[in-house]
């Protein structure tokens, strides 16, 4: 697959004048690194604010009009703190060429967290001992553990970019590349973006293989990013809240039980970096996983509460409480592959409806009973795959249940003889 440049990068602002929205911030950047160039500004300059917005970018533009030597790290590197302290041979040479020198660390509030306790100091050692100015960015303005740093720091602070201004760049974007779209996707691009240019970019550059861009194509696209920040918020309650508001995270998530497993599974990995605690919240998984399992086979619903207290609470308290911002990531099965496919089925219903992919959108709901009894037969199975796991269980369906009923003796059954057949304390985590 041929490799594509990211249009987040080949868009970048090359000078401070393409810099879009921060005309004061541009201002305040400046002259903080002119006073502390002189030395009368001994403060290390910190830019605060939602990701996407173009901190990173404005030290980027800056320090190449300027001819700045830029030393960078990002703190969210792994083993960060480590090449921290490596940097402290650095600084202390300051500048000998003659080009002045900024050390950068983006992101520090990412920095590792429960890993790495050494990494605030570590930087406060830096900013001690630094000969040359140091510039950081952070996404929570409110995270306690960088307190000390925010306490001594000269702060700029930016806030989410008006979808007006990101509407215009998209619009430049969209005619570089020659794309065709409609004034209203590429609103609707800039109003969904949550006020992010870098997350608005990527969606332009998402949709751009279609011959035409439409608002309903975005739509399609975009629906599948709340569910997504549903789950990112409900992450956050189950591995940072207490373990009684780490409960709430099933609900919270929209998700079905096996779908909200999965994304925790990935979570875990993502929150927890010690081995025991890692070891521990699998443990919980696999046992959730057990119930789960039972539950679908036997349909025994009335064990999902242990299953869900196993997946939140069991998590939750399996390690420390991950701090900062945390980029949960998706797990693979539901990247963008699924996305496509989600697109491309409800794409289909409209179709076979004689309705708009709007339409199709807003009765999902319905739409995903329909295609959980297996009655939408033309689509694909990756298509009928995207739109159930994501789905709340249905609502069962009256005749179902009595039918059910009577099946229920030959069930069990069944189900006795192959838990005989089963050797006991076989409890692997099969997710899938
Ligand atoms: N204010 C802005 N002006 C111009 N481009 C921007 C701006 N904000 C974001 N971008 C675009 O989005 C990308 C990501 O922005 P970035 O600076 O990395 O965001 P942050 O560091 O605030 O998370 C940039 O490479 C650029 O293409
Ligand atoms: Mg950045």
């Amino acid at each position: 697959m041929p490799t594509e440049v990211l249009w987040v990068d080949k868009y970048a602002p090359k000078k401070l004048s393409e810099i879009i929205g921060w005309r004061k911030q541009v201002e305040e950047f400046v002259s903080w690194f002119n006073r502390a160039l002189r030395g009368e500004e001994k403060r290390p300059c910190l830019l605060v604010g939602p990701p996407g917005v173009g901190k990173t970018a404005l030290v980027h533009a800056f320090a190449r009009e300027r001819g700045v030597e830029l030393i960078e790290l990002n703190a969210s590197d792994e083993r960060s703190a480590e090449k921290i302290r490596e940097l402290e041979k650095v600084v202390v040479t300051g500048s000998i060429t003659g080009r002045p020198k900024l050390l950068f660390l983006d992101e520090i509030d990412g920095m590792s967290g429960t890993a790495d306790r050494g990494g605030v100091s570590a930087i406060l050692k830096i900013i001690k001992i630094s000969r040359i100015p140091v510039a950081m960015a952070a996404n929570d303005p409110y995270s306690q553990r960088l307190r000390p740093l925010r306490d001594m720091a000269y702060t700029i602070r930016f806030h989410a970019l008006r979808s007006d201004l990101i509407a215009r760049k998209l619009k430049q974007i969209a005619e570089a590349e020659g794309l065709n779209i409609t004034e209203d996707a590429i609103k609707a691009i800039a109003q969904r973006s949550g006020g992010s240019l870098r997350s608005a970019i990527n969606d332009l550059q998402a949709l751009s293989s279609r011959e035409l861009i439409t608002k309903a194509d975005v739509e399609a696209m975009l629906g599948v990013r709340d569910v997504q920040s549903n789950v990112f918020e409900a992450l956050n309650k189950l591995f940072k809240g207490s373990p009684e508001l780490a409960k709430q995270a099933f609900e919270d998530s929209g998700l079905d039980p096996r779908a909200f497993l999965l994304w925790v599974k990935h979570a875990t990995t993502v929150a927890y970096s010690d081995p025991d605690e890692v070891s521990r919240a699998f443990d919980s998984l696999s046992k959730a996983d057990i119930f789960l399992t039972r539950i679908i086979r036997e349909q025994e619903w009335g064990l999902l509460k242990y299953a869900i207290d196993f997946m939140t609470m069991g998590v939750n308290l399996a390690g420390e409480k991950p701090r900062g911002f945390i980029r949960w990531g998706v797990p693979s099965r539901f990247r963008v592959a699924r996305e496509e496919a989600l697109r491309s089925a409800l794409a289909k219903i409209a179709r076979h409806t004689h309705t708009s992919t709007r339409e199709i959108r807003r009765l999902l709901p319905l739409i995903r009973i329909i295609a959980s009894k297996g009655r939408l037969s033309f689509l694909s199975r990756e298509e009928q795959a995207a739109l159930a796991p994501l789905a709340k269980q249905p609502p069962e369906l009256k005749e179902e249940k009595e039918a059910r009923a009577e099946e229920k003796p030959r069930r069990r059954r069944r189900a006795a003889r192959r838990a005989a057949k089963r050797s006991s304390g076989q409890a692997t985590l099969s997710l899938g």
